[in-house]
């Protein structure tokens, strides 16, 4: 295999998405394969044990390169975690001779984007569209994507949930570390680092930057939520919730980390058809992730008050998609038509995953 497809596989690898854009992949390149593992110096272990979130992205970059690698006449086979009992080393990836073929999502690679715009509310999306997603995620086996459509009478109640598990971001010391440590705050910072939130990519506006830098202290945040400051975050993302088209929710058979890393496979082909389609989405995972936390650890870095607030949340969200606590959840996004992004989040040079 040309030593420059494989550069060009992993190129195309690392635009894949990943929580706070940390881009936790590392990979060593062979001959007609590539090792690839998650960064252990870049995985955040809260609201994240066992590795599930990061092992999203891994399958996202993962999907990536099967597209590039179709593209340039590659077939790309993974062998998944071969190494018992080395959970980072999520799989190697084989790559035989194939036809080079055109890959319908091959223009997407370049275009996927999270777009954090308020979308336009009155603007209805196709029911074919739902339906095609939905049958792309059932071909694999156990794998289902729900929807919570703007017009279904829970739709609102929905909003609701995920608007206070947003608020609770910002009344968790750890969390709002974590937030504060990933957003780059100028563009040079942006481009020292190459990762992170962008605060332009936020699309919250001047107004919304400049909260982002007034609560940058914790001492600061904690004053201002004893005059309901936290409330605001609630309510900026109910209302971005309703501007949506509706809420999609990628479900797995099971939590374990197979499935997550097969479940961010399908979430990016999820993306890459969305974007296909000319539609704008945004992953709404704050409680997901949390539930998948309060699963995995007991929620141990919630205090008992937070902690019985998303038991709460967590009963009514799974009961709203008729899931149990066996679940894997891959992904929540809101769906809709809208303008796209103009800032785009940067990746680090390839350089920086070789080892
Ligand atoms: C597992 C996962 C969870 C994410 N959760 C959120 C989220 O809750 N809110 C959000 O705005 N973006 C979320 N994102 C989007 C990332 O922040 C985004 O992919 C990253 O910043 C790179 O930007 P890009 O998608 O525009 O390339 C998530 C992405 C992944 C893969």
């Amino acid at each position: 295999m040309k030593q420059e497809d494989i550069r060009q596989i992993l190129e195309r690898g690392i635009l894949a998405p990943s929580a706070d854009n940390l881009q936790p992949w590392k990979f060593k390149p062979g001959q007609d394969q590539i090792d690839f593992f998650l960064d252990s110096e870049r995985i955040k272990n809260f609201c994240d044990e066992g590795y599930l979130v990061p092992y999203l992205s891994a399958g996202a970059a993962i999907e990536n390169m099967r597209v590039e690698a179709t593209y340039l006449g590659y077939c790309l086979d993974a062998s998944y975690f071969p190494k018992e009992g080395d959970p980072l080393w999520v799989a190697t990836l084989h790559f035989k001779p194939a036809e080079s073929e055109h890959h319908p999502h091959y223009s997407a690679l370049k275009q996927r984007v999270t777009n954090r715009k308020f979308y336009e509310q009155w603007r209805t999306i196709d029911t074919s569209i739902y339906s095609k997603l939905e049958h792309m995620v059932s071909q694999e086996k156990g794998f289902k994507l729900l929807w919570m459509k703007k017009n279904h009478s829970s739709f609102r109640e929905l909003c609701c949930l995920l608007g206070k598990a947003d608020q609770l971001r910002f009344e968790n010391e750890r969390l709002h570390k974590e937030l504060i440590e990933t957003l780059r705050f100028n563009q040079e910072d942006t481009q020292k680092t190459k990762d992170g939130l962008d605060l332009r990519t936020l699309e919250s506006g001047a107004g919304g930057e400049l909260m982002f830098k007034l609560v940058r202290s914790w001492q600061r945040l904690k004053l201002l939520n004893s005059v309901g400051l936290s409330f605001l975050f609630n309510l900026y993302t109910q209302f971005q919730l309703l501007t949506s088209q509706a809420v999609g929710l990628i479900a797995a058979p099971t939590h374990k980390p197979l499935d997550y890393t097969v479940g961010g496979e399908i979430m990016e082909r999820v993306w890459h058809e969305i974007t296909c389609e000319g539609l704008a989405i945004q992953p709404m995972e704050a409680l997901p992730i949390f539930i998948i936390n309060l699963l995995q650890t007991g929620g141990h870095d919630f205090d008992n008050k937070q902690r019985r607030k998303l038991e709460e949340l967590k009963r009514q969200f799974l009961s709203l998609f008729e899931l149990s606590d066996q679940n894997g959840l891959i992904l929540l996004f809101r769906m809709g038509h809208a303008e796209k992004p103009k800032i785009h989040s940067l990746r680090r040079p390839l350089e920086s995953f070789l080892i």
